[in-house]
């Protein structure tokens, strides 16, 4: 099957600096693939270059055949590519409803019914209770519950999910990985990036391990949870000493 996303070699630069060196990856349709990374590793790099937030110093980009590197942002949300931005950035001055409204109109016409409120209902019950109020009001996980609603009600082919679990309690971030694994049960193809190692293979189909803007290792989800190189050096997070019983 062809890629959806196929990127390729892909660069970006920060006056000179090089924060992605060259890096490949694919995303077929339907998949959930994470970028696995410690901070700094250039995760958010990759997507904007892809969102068109960012340009790339060079590489291909390619969505569904077709080269998008370079275009600008409003070109690739036009396409069908989605980002929900790290840090969850919502106007807390308008109310919930007025922050799904401000997306709905960039619509490219696909996907998840978000617009029919029982699906909204279903997906964020405790959204919809609070539709009127200041988005300013929200708890954490509301409101990354909310930049997510957001990011669906443009209706995507592909969502780039930066960090959604960054800075929520485990329940929190449980209940978000939940609605992930709802929104790949419905059919929608996510990219999402990830410090949380755990969490990120739990959801993923396949993960790649970015360090200092290079992949440094690739495969299926169930085969890197079971690399305890991976746990253990790649990540820099040592594993509990197994108890010795003397
Ligand atoms: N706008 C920017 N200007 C200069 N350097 C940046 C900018 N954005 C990111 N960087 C640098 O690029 C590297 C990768 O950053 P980033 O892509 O944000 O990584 P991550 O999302 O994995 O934490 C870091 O060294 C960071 O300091
Ligand atoms: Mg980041």
């Amino acid at each position: 099957m062809a890629p959806m996303l196929d990127v390729r070699q892909l660069t970006v630069s920060y006056g000179g600096v090089r924060a992605v060196d060259g890096i490949s990856l694919t995303v077929q349709p339907g998949e959930i693939v994470s970028i696995v990374g410690m901070n700094g590793a250039g995760k958010t790099s990759i997507l904007n270059a892809i969102s068109g937030m960012v340009p790339p110093d060079s590489g291909e980009i390619a969505f569904e055949g077709e080269s998008i590197g370079g275009l600008p942002a409003h070109a690739v949300v036009a396409r069908g590519i989605v980002q929900v931005p790290e840090g969850r950035l919502i106007f807390g001055t308008l109310s919930v409803e007025e922050n799904l409204r401000v997306a709905a109109h960039k619509r490219s016409g696909f996907m998840l019914r978000s617009r029919d409120r029982p699906h909204l209902r279903q997906l964020f019950p405790t959204l919809t209770d609070k539709l009127e109020r200041p988005a300013a009001g929200l708890s954490g996980g509301e409101a990354q519950m909310l930049a997510l609603a957001r990011g669906l009600e443009s209706e995507p082919r592909l969502l780039l999910l930066d960090e959604p679990s960054l800075g929520l309690s485990p329940k929190l971030s449980h209940g978000v990985f939940d609605l992930i694994r709802q929104l790949r049960d419905q059919g929608l193809t996510m990219l999402l990036v990830e410090q949380n190692l755990r969490r990120a293979l739990t959801v993923a189909d396949r993960a790649y391990v970015l360090e200092s803007g290079r992949i440094t290792l690739q495969g299926p989800a169930s085969e890197l949870m079971l690399d305890d190189r991976l746990v253990s050096n790649y990540l820099g997070v040592s594993l509990p000493e197994t108890p010795t019983s003397d």
